[in-house]
């Protein structure tokens, strides 16, 4: 059995059906199993890690555990591995973030975040394997209200160059990792790329070529890019260190890795893929 976190999320959803696909039984969480729409192969099983609800129960009979501290929380990963711990898992494959290693070696805030976790996965003593993304593509999703209603992106940056990375390949080498058939990505970081460098503004005119559309890209200051973002939500510093990313990467070549191909035998998808696969949400 393997337990998946976030398994309605970008990746987790991909995950649960790589996963069925190669023949392993999978129970699938999510805050609601109603809604969730996952397949009915899944066990899907309610569990929300902000409700203090005894997890060990969720990992009743599991061989392995995929962690995504977008469902798990801080807190709430911290206790999930000690759970694995007493409930038996075998392995733990943790969604970590090329951001661990930051600028210059240093962990980025984000990479902050994901530190503590694989310290805490390495300390179990059980089998593990990191996955430390790049940029998601599906980070583009910010734009699609933007996209469906005026067809123009303001953003900063717009030459920053990224190189972003599709969720179903983050899928395809952590389903792999988890299967882990014969044992050769424990103790592995993987890390993960795209393999096409693309500014920002390349990105806004792929999803028009794949829906169609003619979209502009408007450049907005840092100023206001940073007011946008704490106006949305996002925290103060967290932002101002996603400026200061996206002001390096102007001009600059990106990190890439041929990771995904080494994993999987088949080249990363790019992202014109991506923006194909997700055309249905900018339209
Ligand atoms: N964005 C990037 O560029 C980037 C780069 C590198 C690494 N990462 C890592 O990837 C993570 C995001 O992964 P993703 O895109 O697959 O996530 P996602 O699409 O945001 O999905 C997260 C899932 O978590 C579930 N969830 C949220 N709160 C929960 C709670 N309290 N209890 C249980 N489940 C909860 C939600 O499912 P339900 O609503 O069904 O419960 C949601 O579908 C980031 O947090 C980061 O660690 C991101």
């Amino acid at each position: 059995m393997i337990v998946v976190t976030g398994a309605t999320g970008g990746i987790g959803r991909r995950l649960v059906d790589q996963l069925l696909a190669e023949g392993a039984p999978v129970r699938a969480l999510t805050r609601n199993p109603a809604n969730a729409g996952l397949p009915i192969a899944a066990q899907t099983v309610r569990a929300d890690f902000t409700a203090g609800q005894p997890l060990e129960p969720l990992l009743e009979g599991a061989e392995a555990l995929y962690l995504n501290l977008a469902a798990t929380g801080e807190q709430g990963t911290q206790a999930l591995i000690r759970a694995a711990g007493n409930a038996g898992v075998r392995r733990i494959v943790f969604n970590s973030a090329m951001a661990v290693t930051g600028l210059a070696g240093r962990p980025s805030l984000i990479g902050q975040l994901h530190v503590p976790v694989e310290e805490a996965i390495r300390a179990t003593g059980l089998e593990w394997c990191f996955i430390r993304g790049g940029m998601y593509a599906t980070n583009s999703l910010n734009w699609a209200p933007a996209i469906r209603a005026t067809g123009t992106v303001h953003a900063p940056y717009g030459q920053a160059v990224v190189a972003p990375v599709h969720e179903a390949d983050v899928a395809d080498v952590t389903a792999r990792a988890l299967l882990d058939r014969d044992g050769t990505h424990n103790g592995t970081v993987h890390t993960l790329t795209g393999t096409q460098p693309l500014t920002v503004a390349q990105q806004v005119e792929q999803i028009g070529q794949a829906i169609g559309r003619e979209l502009s890209f408007v450049e907005v200051g840092e100023e206001d890019a940073l007011e946008a973002q704490v106006a949305h939500g996002v925290p103060r510093p967290l932002a101002a260190e996603l400026l200061r990313f996206l002001a390096a990467s102007v001009g600059a070549v990106p990190e890439m890795t041929d990771t995904i191909e080494q994993v999987t035998g088949r080249p990363a998808r790019s992202y014109a893929d991506w923006a194909r696969d997700h055309a249905a949400d900018f339209r």
